[in-house]
């Protein structure tokens, strides 16, 4: 039987969050209820954020309340306790939490020292631990910040054992501005993948530079089976200027079931879905593979 790789669906968070065009919330419902039918295991539904900060993603709870009936894992991203508490009340029972590797990149997203957002992330993972709520715990940032430049390896290697020993369901290696390379990418992630085994392991990438897709054969050729997505490429950080969308979902899926691995995803309800957020947003939407795989699908 084929290797499974799990794809996390996140454009209705990741990929909405900085998008100048706000969907309502009727739009993202709906967004929700198309991701869910590409047969995709993991879907991002919102985040539970300040409506000030992210105004993008305000009713997220509304999403919780009415999600499709589809068997599948829904997720939402909290910044603080307050947002976990939101969270587990909307019961949803598998959140996000991002704690980016450097000072600036906490100070500007979260408003939080870099020490203190690792103490409230250790909050959260904790009580997590005793609710049986599951934490992908996202260390953001991962390669380089925005702000500081170039993150060494060792400092990620080091806070990736703080996390781990606060057990949560999955760590998350994020690339959220696009700058890791493969080569950089498989030397993080085959130290993780010898200390800690693929099964809690999971990578984000963004493809600013072009290099999305090859960072996910990187870390595959490493070990990792879990990937987060965005349906088109959508996406980006609000508070990291010049991050470009997620690696898109079609692409991924393509390069996996490519080289013989598993997905569980329909193509032509992913470029459907990918068809209903172009409308949407009232811009083209696609990866990079997107006229061919339409071809194929036609
Ligand atoms: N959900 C909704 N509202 C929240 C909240 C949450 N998780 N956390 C705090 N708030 C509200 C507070 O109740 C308060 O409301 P008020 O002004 O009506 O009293 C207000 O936000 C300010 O609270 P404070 O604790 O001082 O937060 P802050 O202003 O320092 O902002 C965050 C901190 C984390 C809430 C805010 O920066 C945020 O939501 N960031 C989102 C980051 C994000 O999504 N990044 C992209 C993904 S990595
Ligand atoms: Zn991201």
């Amino acid at each position: 039987m084929a290797e499974r790789v799990i794809i996390k669906e996140v454009a209705a968070r990741d990929g909405l969050q900085a998008q100048p065009k706000h969907l309502t919330v009727e739009q993202r419902m709906a967004l929700v209820a198309a991701l869910a039918e590409t047969g995709v295991p993991e879907l991002e539904i919102g985040s539970f954020v300040s409506p000030k900060a992210v105004p993008q993603m305000a009713g997220t709870d509304e999403i919780a309340d009415n999600l499709p009936a589809v068997d599948l894992a829904f997720s939402a991203l909290v910044p603080n306790m307050k947002g976990y508490e939101l969270a587990v009340r909307a019961d949803i029972r598998c959140h996000a939490i991002a704690l980016a590797a450097t000072e600036e990149m906490n100070q500007n997203n979260i408003r939080k020292s870099l020490e203190d957002t690792f103490v409230m992330g250790e909050e959260i993972l904790d009580r997590a631990l005793d609710d049986g709520v599951a934490i992908h715990a996202y260390l953001a940032v991962a390669f380089e910040c925005p702000y500081e430049g170039a993150v060494p390896e060792a400092l990620v290697l080091e806070q990736a054992d703080r996390l781990m020993s606060h057990q949560p369901a999955r760590l998350v290696i994020a690339d959220t501005i696009g700058a890791a390379n493969p080569a950089a990418v498989q030397s993080m992630m085959q130290k993780l993948v010898d200390r800690y085994g693929p099964d809690r392991l999971g990578c984000h990438f963004h493809d600013t530079r072009a290099m999305g897709l090859a960072n996910v054969y990187a870390a595959l050729l490493a070990g990792v089976r879990q990937f987060d997505a965005s349906a088109g490429g959508l996406g980006g950080c609000p508070f990291a200027p010049g991050a470009k969308g997620n690696v898109a979902t079609e692409d991924v899926v393509m390069l996996c079931e490519s080289m013989g691995y598993h997905t569980g995803l329909s193509m032509p309800k992913l470029l459907q879905a990918v068809e209903l957020l172009a409308d949407m947003i009232g811009a083209p939407q696609g990866g990079r593979a997107h006229t061919w795989l339409s071809k194929q699908c036609a």
